[in-house]
């Protein structure tokens, strides 16, 4: 038996699909290659934006075929689409066996086992229902979900809605999932959450505690973490983020906006200046930051004068990159009720605008790398990422999955071309574990 997972959206969603895919690998089901051989496909929707969610839909339109040409297939639809809209997804769709919304993943397993008794022989009574992410072969960077859903309110958002309200998954419970994906391999740890900073414990332990936990891990040798809300960089988590050597020098810390007034009716909770002011602080700590942050434009009764205080944040917080999104109305937000909407060919235009900027600053941040040294994990034979999360080429083949020290030589458009210096095409890999 195979598995296809597809996921679309967020880390989160990715992260989310592997979880989904773990009852079916316990049933002894193995990766396919493509739909081809696939048995089961597990489908993660997203629906952050409206473009998003139309891409996932029409995925499930595509499966149709697939569907009809073995009816034995299974097919599941997961996520944030499929809890926004999952009576929809299922009356239209009526090929589908399962749709999960992103709130029932905790109750998935059940709900899969429940499914499949009803309509498929595979069903083991002796498969556990929520095996470890142990039995599973990493790959050079693994996911760690350390919360799911958000407690915020951000006028523009829809994830709140369809991920429901804040859950921390237990200080243990974090450190054995990530023991269990370096045991098979992994050497970068990503800790995921929807506002992934604003996780605590019953006993006192805030987010600080667990990056400093996961940096005494044997074998970890770069850790990240995403998404932070700028409200949680505390200097706490600044003091952490500096003392330990396994994070990355670099963050993704959301902005969305550079006019306070557009901040306050988005409600962030933030300032442009206090945002500044805390990564500035961050920028003497920890050598070399490279920060990436997202920006909404066209947000309702944003005026040229607030988009302008954008394209001045972006050029004041100095990004390496940045991801530009036109604000887009979901249902149910605040903001989809909010007078004064953007045309959307003043959207067009301010993103192409602000992406300008963006892409000159991203470019002058690249040419700023050649010459210097800088340490790549390697994805495949030859691309990987540096610490600063700049993709990386390297100029020959190493082993996939191992950290290689190299040497910056020139760039493309986004990414970095590097001359490997411990060679990594050795046949024992040149490998640290301290990053
Ligand atoms: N419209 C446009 N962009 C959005 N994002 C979230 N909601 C919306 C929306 N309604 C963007 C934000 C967030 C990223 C994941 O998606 O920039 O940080
Ligand atoms: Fe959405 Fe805001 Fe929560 Fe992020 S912090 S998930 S943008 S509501």
């Amino acid at each position: 038996m195979k598995l296809l997972v597809i996921s679309f959206g967020c880390q989160m969603s990715t992260a989310d699909g592997a979880e989904m895919a773990r009852p079916l690998r316990a049933r002894g089901f193995e990766s396919a290659s493509g739909l081809g051989d696939a048995d089961a496909v597990i489908l993660n929707t997203c629906t952050v934006r409206q473009h998003a969610e139309d891409r996932a839909l029409s995925q499930i339109g595509r499966l149709k075929p697939w569907k009809e040409e073995r009816p034995g297939r299974l097919l599941i639809v997961a996520g944030c689409a499929a809890e926004r809209i999952g009576a929809w997804i299922e009356e239209r769709f009526p090929y589908v066996d399962l749709v999960v919304g992103a709130k029932s993943i905790e109750a998935y397993p059940a709900i899969l086992d429940q499914a499949l008794k009803r309509s498929f022989d595979w069903a083991r009574d002796d498969a556990p229902a929520w095996p470890a992410a142990a039995q599973e072969q990493a790959g050079a960077g693994a996911y760690v979900t350390v919360m799911r859903g958000c407690n915020y309110a951000c006028t523009y958002c829809i994830v709140p809605a369809v991920r429901g309200p804040e859950l921390y998954r237990p200080f243990d419970t974090v450190l054995a999932e990530a023991g269990a994906a370096l045991s098979a391999g992994a050497r970068e740890l990503t800790l995921l959450g929807q506002t992934v900073n604003s996780w605590r414990d019953g006993s006192g332990r805030d987010f600080s505690d667990l990056v400093r936990a996961v940096d005494a891990l044997p074998g970890v040798a770069r850790q990240r973490f995403m998404s932070p809300h700028p409200f949680f960089l505390t200097p706490k988590l600044m003091r952490a983020m500096a003392d330990c050597a396994t994070v990355a020098p670099h963050l993704h810390l959301p902005a969305q906006s550079g006019s306070d007034r557009m901040l306050k009716a988005m409600k962030r909770n933030y300032t442009s200046m206090s945002y500044l002011a805390k990564t500035e602080t961050l920028r003497t700590m920890v050598p070399g930051l490279a920060l990436s942050t997202d920006f909404i434009v066209g947000f309702p009764g944003e005026t040229e004068e607030d988009f302008r205080a954008t394209l001045e944040f972006a050029s004041a917080g100095d990004f390496c990159t940045a991801y530009c999104f036109k604000y887009s109305a979901r249902e149910g937000t605040a903001a989809a009720s909010a007078p004064d909407p953007v045309d959307e060919t003043v959207k067009d235009e301010r993103l192409a605008r602000l992406l300008e900027l963006v892409e000159a600053n991203m470019r002058r941040r690249l040419d700023a790398m050649v010459g210097t040294r800088v340490r790549v994990l390697l994805e495949d034979a030859t691309d990987g990422r540096t610490q600063f999360h700049f993709r990386a080429r390297l100029d020959e083949p190493g082993v996939p999955g191992t950290l290689v020290d190299a040497v910056v030589t020139g760039r493309t458009d986004t990414a970095l071309k590097a001359r490997a210096l411990s060679l990594a095409s050795r046949p024992v890999a040149v490998v640290s574990l301290s990053s």
